[in-house]
């Protein structure tokens, strides 16, 4: 039994008129009263379908194959020809079709053949991955993900997985969430006096928000590494641009400086633009007919234009001189809010930016100051469509700076002794960066909310299944 996929059909030229056997899913069943019927059938290996052709002379065709709805599930044996029509290039002429799965109560079953909401889907997120557009997007993804983590080997990164459970607020924003044994219901029983007194781990934990000072301490003995995992943020940020547990890489290089770091931050998002624009020209095509019919210029354009590096001060510089189109203030020492952010990049520069230099109140307790005592030398990469993608920074290498960072901020110095002999013992200059995966995805597919690009999306008020 020769076992193939669909794509396996389209890419390999060798199955035509040879005897085949596919599985897959039902998209749709036409039947003819002279007896013959057309399935169309997807397996999720590529956007294509391919068309099967059944006749009655099948022994479970009037009990069977006419009952076939969308969704039912088939192994289907036949002969692979060249199609008489035009809709598609080749047939497969059954000889055999187990159906394996039927749809209980088609009219009732939520991924008809009807047009739907992408809000429709997004309430039936086990369900969604057998429309056309989840699947593409998970293709996309996928190679997304693949192109990251081949960059980063090609260029000698060794990748090192860091803990999600941790005791350490990397960021120092205090939104984390707190792993704990204790039981709600229950919040004077004896059970929870007990594991209060007895943590688990006999001190408070949480989900992390970043590996980074653990990828850190690789990146002090092995140079180059990176992290690649799920982190959470229990930030109250009800927005299409954010979800409460997302991907994030993370990059630790040693030593490196911002330029150094920031220009391989654009090679690294530029090649992955263009693996997918090499390996997904199917899905790229199919989101361009559906959702941005500019796509596939857009990546292009992505890749031609250079990155524009400036400094914070300067932006707040720009801003100014055009303060008119902004509502909000704009002083030196605020955050870029996402209009100010939209208009730099698709107004004034034209061109994704690197901003560098930022205030060191708006930044974490770890980016190295520079030497007017007011700034530190962080960088944003702020792209169209999406904003911020990538933040990062050169690392405070310095035990003295670093231990009045963390007197500033507040920072328990007990919890980061482990951080400073990073700095102790045989400091390096080092710089790195963390890119969000979904943000990246975002970009890519020109999807409007975050929540379609991430399978199972966590969000204030929405942690399903
Ligand atoms: O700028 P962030 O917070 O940087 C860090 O966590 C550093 N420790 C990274 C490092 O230097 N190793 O987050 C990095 C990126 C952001 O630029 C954004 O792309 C993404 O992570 N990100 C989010 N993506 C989705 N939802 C959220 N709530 C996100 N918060 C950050
Ligand atoms: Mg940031």
């Amino acid at each position: 039994m020769n076992k193939i996929s669909i794509l396996d059909i389209y890419k390999q030229n060798n199955h035509l008129n040879k005897l085949i056997t596919i599985n897959g899913w039902i998209r749709n069943n036409r039947f003819s009263k002279i007896g013959i019927s057309f399935l169309t059938v997807s397996d999720g290996s590529s956007t294509s379908t391919i068309q099967v052709i059944a006749k009655k002379i099948l022994c479970n065709y009037f009990t069977e194959i006419v009952k076939l709805t969308i969704g039912c599930s088939v192994l289907i044996s036949g002969h692979l020809k060249l199609s008489k029509g035009n809709l598609q290039i080749y047939e497969i002429y059954a000889l055999h079709i187990k159906v394996l799965g039927w749809i209980n109560n088609p009219d009732i079953y939520p991924m008809s053949a009807k047009q739907h909401s992408i809000e429709y889907i997004r309430s039936y997120c086990h369900l969604r991955p057998r429309t056309n557009l989840i699947g593409v997007i998970s293709r996309i993804r996928n190679t997304v993900f693949q192109s990251l983590n081949q960059f980063l080997n090609n260029f000698g990164y060794l990748w090192v997985s860091t803990p999600i459970i941790t005791s350490i607020d990397t960021e120092g924003s205090g939104s984390m969430f707190r792993v704990s044994m204790l039981d709600d219901n229950n919040v004077n029983s004896k059970i929870n006096y007990i594991r209060k007194n007895n943590e688990f781990f006999k001190k408070k934990v949480f989900l992390t928000v970043s590996g980074q000072l653990t990828l850190e301490s690789y990146a002090c003995a092995l140079s180059k590494v990176y992290s690649f995992g799920p982190t959470f943020r229990a930030e109250n940020s009800n927005t299409k641009k954010h979800l409460t547990e997302f991907w994030m890489l993370e990059v630790e290089k040693s030593f490196s400086d911002i330029n150094d770091i920031s220009v391989f931050a654009e090679q690294l998002l530029k090649n992955s633009v263009a693996d997918v624009l090499n390996n997904c020209m199917s899905e790229l095509l199919f989101l361009q007919k559906k959702i941005d019919n500019t796509i596939i210029h857009r990546l292009n354009k992505f890749l031609e234009i250079n990155f524009i590096h400036v400094e914070y001060t300067e932006i707040i510089d720009i801003l100014l001189k055009n303060k008119n189109i902004f509502d909000e203030d704009i002083l030196w020492g605020k955050d870029l809010s996402s209009k100010q952010e939209k208009y730099l990049v698709n107004n004034h520069f034209k061109s994704s930016v690197i901003i560098q230099n930022y205030p060191k109140k708006l930044k974490a307790f770890y980016m190295r100051v520079n030497d007017d005592n007011n700034t530190v030398a962080a960088f944003d990469v702020i792209i169209p469509q999406v904003g911020e993608i990538i933040g990062g920074s050169e690392r405070e290498d310095r035990i003295d700076y670093l231990d009045y960072r963390m007197q500033e901020i507040g920072l328990n110095n007990k919890n980061y002794d482990w951080y400073k002999d990073l700095r102790r013992y045989g400091t390096v200059p080092h710089a790195g960066f963390g890119l969000g995966l979904e943000r990246l995805v975002l970009f890519i597919t020109g999807i409007n909310n975050i929540r379609e690009v991430i399978p199972f999306p966590r969000t204030v008020g929405h942690a399903d299944f």
